[in-house]
């Protein structure tokens, strides 16, 4: 199998569950990781951007072991990497930054050794890795899925975004972590709860397929996880029960938090309220968060042919002044 050269790829960020969709709805954001692999005679790191402080710059990165593994898994030996990563998405904030490396791992390793692995297999090993299927999914293939996963294997169905959804998220500056925010949830949940759950991620999937934006609201509802999630992100509570108030469509916690994501129609003028009401409640609770307005993103993780001359942070800087 010949290697090729370089492989670069650009990924966008997710949020997972949208409210009552634990470990099945994703969707894509417009906020991206870049990664380039090159075959090396010894493994070396270039990580750029203050996202990618205290990130590993050994055989134990991230990006290193997840690209091993689709090697393995193909038959092919490149033992030695040269990685460079860029990232916007903000650490352990619930943006799927975690997805968004290995989903650029994956597909940037089996570039390398001629696409190798199909994107079905790619996005079982992505689940498979991340636990879940929700984040890899979306950062994979782009839009809203919804994705079923059963251990070993994963299948997902696409919806394409509503072109007058935005996305305003409000990110606090502390770090939770999924693991931490797993731990408070309980082990068995009582059948009204699940009914709960069911009929309301199901309404979401249908509202968001067929453009009813005005069911989103109610149909973001959640007895699953974010109750319990709740004393882990203060003001989150009230940003559930009043954004809807102040210009949202819906309002969920975004994956295990701690940011918090409002779906807004881009025909309403309502987002500078908006946005001064979710950074008001956080500040009122003594914590400092960002706001950041963003588009769901229709395309996965997009892979850049070769023979693009510009080094690598040049190609970022070209694609981020647009
Ligand atoms: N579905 C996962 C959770 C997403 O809520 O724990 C974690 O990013």
């Amino acid at each position: 199998m010949t290697v090729l050269k370089t492989a670069r790829v650009r990924v966008p960020a997710s949020t997972a569950n949208l409210g009552p969709g634990f470990d099945t709805l994703g969707m894509a954001l417009s906020l991206y990781a870049w990664i380039e692999l090159k075959e090396a005679e010894q493994t070396a790191f270039h990580l750029y951007g203050d996202e990618m402080n205290g990130v590993p710059q050994d055989k134990t990165n991230l990006i290193y072991k997840v690209a091993q593994m689709v090697f393995r898994e193909a038959g092919v030996a490149v033992p030695e990497l040269d990685i460079s990563m860029y990232s916007d998405i903000p650490l352990t904030r619930g943006l799927g930054s975690s997805a968004s490396a290995i989903i650029g791992a994956l597909v940037a390793a089996n570039t390398l050794i001629g696409s190798a692995l199909s994107d079905s297999k790619l996005f079982d090993m992505a689940s498979a890795i991340e636990k879940h299927p929700d984040n890899v999914g979306a950062s994979l293939f782009g839009g809203i899925i919804t994705a079923v996963w059963d251990g070993k294997h994963a299948k997902h169905l696409r919806i394409e975004p509503d072109i007058n959804l935005e996305v305003t998220v409000v990110i606090p500056e502390f770090q939770l972590s999924t693991s931490k925010a797993r731990e408070v949830l309980p082990e068995h949940v009582s059948l009204k709860d699940a009914v709960y759950n069911v009929s309301h991620a199901s309404m979401l999937v249908a509202a968001l397929a067929s453009g009813r934006t005005e069911l989103i609201a109610e149909a973001m509802s959640d007895r699953l996880h974010q109750p319990y999630r709740a004393a882990l992100v203060p003001g989150m509570t009230e940003i559930l029960q009043d954004a809807h108030h102040h210009g949202a469509l819906g309002v969920a916690l975004s994956g295990a938090g701690p940011t918090l994501l409002a779906l807004t129609d881009c025909r309403e003028n309502r987002k500078a309220e908006l946005e001064q009401y979710l950074t008001d409640t956080m500040s009122k609770q003594g914590i400092n968060a960002s706001v950041l307005k963003l588009r769901p993103e229709s395309e996965g993780v997009k892979v850049y042919t070769e023979g693009n001359t510009l080094s690598f942070m040049d190609m970022i800087k070209g694609e981020l002044m647009k």
